[in-house]
């Protein structure tokens, strides 16, 4: 005989180390464990020993045989079992992968702090739809078919009577024909202008203001935008009223606040002026109550309307408009 069944036993578990694959093991085994394998061979030499150590030899090679066949069967598992890991993209030995959460659009920001500043003040928060007809977006806002004051906004046109609304103030009508006064709502959305540059985009949000009661003056609209510009920057930010037009208020007026990067000496992002053009305001004209049927002896109202993303540029400091509508993860991913 050749060697011991030990050195068999020894020489297939390194062997075994040594192999990657399910064939690998397959050969391994016959070659150990097959018909003729190294194994089976010893066995079957075992009846040329002598009679009394036959017993023994038999023994130990039975369990032999035994051990290698368990240990061939695991590794041959073990391997499958990686395989079928590996097949569905499971490797449990990597580290996970970090979930990166969504963070809020800087516009949904800045309209979210302007509803709770509104809300805090007494303001309901209204919407109104998108696509809209002539009448509410001109017409009932006493802009009269043909009107120069129609220029003011470069109209979408869907059809001769339906377009996508300029500003939001057609949702002013839209509340005032649903409730009587008393009335003091904003409303937010998204308007539409056909108009692209640096400072311009086709869609761009708004948020529009309504107050109407008894007695209500335009010393109401200066403290209620006054407050309103006080917590959205601060204290030290005055206000500029500039008288204007627009067909639906009469008195009209621009509102200024005091630039809030040069604090008023002059730079770049307000033109050497030190104010900065935030929004448009005044009373609300008479013939814009009388098209919703309010008594104009009775009641008098402000609005006023603001681009959400002017304010947004100014308090995060951002210089291209274009930035909030490129969906940059990288850009948006700051705020
Ligand atoms: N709708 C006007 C605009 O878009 C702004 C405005 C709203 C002015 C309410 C006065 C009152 O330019």
């Amino acid at each position: 005989m050749g060697k011991s069944i030990e050195e068999i036993k020894t020489q297939a578990l390194a062997e075994l180390e040594t192999v990657s694959s399910i064939d690998d093991i397959k050969a391994l085994s016959i070659r150990y464990l097959g018909r003729k394998g190294l194994v089976t061979l010893f066995l079957r030499d075992i009846s040329k020993l002598p009679e009394k150590e036959r017993p023994a030899a038999g023994k130990n090679t039975n369990q032999v045989k035994k051990l290698l066949k368990e240990t061939f069967d695991r590794a041959e598992s073990l391997i499958t079992e990686r395989a079928v890991s590996a097949e569905k993209g499971i490797d449990v030995s990597l580290p996970g992968r970090p979930v990166s959460a969504g963070s809020f659009h800087p516009v949904s920001l800045i309209t979210e702090q302007i509803s709770d500043i509104f809300s805090r003040l007494g303001f309901n928060i209204a919407e109104g739809p998108e696509v809209e007809t002539d009448y509410y977006n001109f017409e009932a806002l006493n802009f009269p078919k043909n009107h120069p004051a129609r220029d003011m906004q470069d109209t979408f046109f869907v059809s001769d009577d339906i377009v996508l609304r300029t500003h939001t103030s057609p949702i002013q009508v839209r509340i005032m024909e649903k409730q009587p006064p008393p009335i003091k709502v904003i409303a937010p959305g998204r308007v539409y202008r056909c108009d692209s540059d640096l400072t311009h985009t086709p869609m761009f949000h708004q948020v529009e203001g309504l107050m109407v009661d008894e007695g209500i003056s335009f010393g109401n609209l200066k403290g209620i935008l006054t407050s309103f510009v006080h917590q959205m920057f601060d204290e030290k930010t005055s206000l500029r009223f500039r008288p204007s037009f627009f067909p639906f208020t009469e008195p009209s007026a621009e509102v200024d606040i005091l630039c809030v990067i040069c604090r008023g000496k002059g730079c770049r992002v307000c033109s050497q002026t030190g104010w900065l053009e935030v929004l448009g305001a005044g009373m609300v004209h008479p013939a814009v109550f009388e098209n919703v049927g309010y008594d104009t002896a009775r009641h008098t109202g402000f609005a006023f309307g603001m681009g959400v993303e002017r304010i947004a540029m100014l308090k995060y400091g951002i210089d291209d408009l274009r930035k909030f509508f490129e969906n940059d993860i990288n850009f948006l991913g700051q705020f």
